[in-house]
């Protein structure tokens, strides 16, 4: 079982146990976590790696960074290397050759964390009130308002249905659009009235905005481009391993994806298929991997958390 018992408990990170099984941490190994977030998952596998191994910590998010590096250095007993890199996970191959390491488990756990969610000023919630802004990476310059105010209607069309899937996407957008030209559309509440008042019929089981809120937010953050970067440079790593050539990812190394909808799982799972179909990689997760019913009830957020993993290399033949 996962030892959680240091960890902050804002953000109990998604399927502990199942990320332990799937990565089989062990002494000296190198783990690269390219969503840090606030550290849950590299806390728990620190305390495995000792002594003498390697984590590398990457967040979009300067805060969360920080906070990851702190709790994970609580764990670590000094021996060990942990290197904190801000930037894309899509990016961190290139870090990681210049740094000459090479990585025994990686782990992305999509999305976001709690501590922005629940974060007013950060905008991605229409629980709270607050500017619309969503990016995770505040250095970043479009914001989720500027979008909202700015693009062409038959474009927010395309991302509220690309993006969050949304039936009454026409509605929304042409609601926007007369609305924007009224007072501009600045906070996640006025955004979320105007959703609300865009979407006809009965009251319905989620937040009628909370697909538009999704929407934006992946759009704000380029969130499935990064997400197919970041699936390319792993092919493109695999592809190297399988010509016996040297580069950032180990024989054997495990991968694990964490995705929270459809639209993060379904490239993953077509990456994984696709590097198994090329004898990149093997034992892939055939289902993706939940939360057990301890876990349900216990952490709510783990209810859309679908896990897939696979290991580098095509394994031994028979
Ligand atoms: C679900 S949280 C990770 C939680 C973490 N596993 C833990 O246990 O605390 C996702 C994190 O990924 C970061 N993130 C999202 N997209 C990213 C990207 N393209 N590159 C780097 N970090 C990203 C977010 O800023 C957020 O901190």
């Amino acid at each position: 079982m996962a030892d959680l018992s240091d960890l902050n408990p804002a953000h109990i990170p998604v399927l502990p146990d199942e990320v332990i099984e799937a990565l089989q941490p062990a002494p000296g190994g190198v783990y690269v976590d390219c969503t840090a977030g606030l550290g849950g998952h590299a806390a728990m596998i620190a305390r495995h790696i000792t002594p003498g191994g390697v984590i590398v910590l990457n967040d979009l998010d300067q805060n969360n960074l920080e906070s990851a590096k702190s709790l994970v250095g609580k764990s670590l007993g000094g021996g060990e290397k942990l290197l904190g890199v801000r930037g894309n996970f899509s990016d961190l191959p290139r870090t990681l050759k210049a740094e000459g390491i090479r990585a025994d488990m990686v782990l992305a756990d999509l999305g976001f964390a709690s501590s922005q969610v629940d974060d007013p000023e950060r905008g991605l919630s229409f629980r709270f009130s607050g500017p619309l802004d969503m990016r995770l990476d505040r250095d970043s310059v479009v914001t989720a308002a500027e979008l909202v105010n700015t693009l062409p209607e038959h474009e927010l069309v395309r991302i509220l249905r690309d993006f969050g899937e949304e039936k009454h996407a026409r509605r929304i957008a042409s609601k926007l659009v007369a609305e924007r030209e009224v007072v501009p559309i600045t906070t996640t509440d006025r955004l979320a009235d105007i959703v609300r008042s865009a979407v006809p019929g009965p009251r319905r089981s989620i937040h009628p905005a909370t697909k538009t809120f999704q929407a934006l937010r992946i759009a704000v953050n380029d969130e499935l481009g990064s997400l197919e970067a970041l699936l390319r440079v792993i092919g493109i790593a695999l592809g190297k391993l399988a010509k016996g050539e040297q580069t950032w990812l180990r024989p054997g190394a495990r991968i694990a994806f964490i995705a929270f909808h459809s639209l993060e799982d379904r490239p993953v799972k077509r990456a994984m298929s696709g590097w198994a179909a090329d004898a990149l990689v093997h034992n892939c997760t055939r289902k993706p991997i939940e939360a057990s019913e301890g876990e349900l009830a216990t952490n709510p957020r783990s209810r859309s958390a679908k896990m897939r993993v696979c290991t580098a290399g095509a394994g031994t033949p028979g």
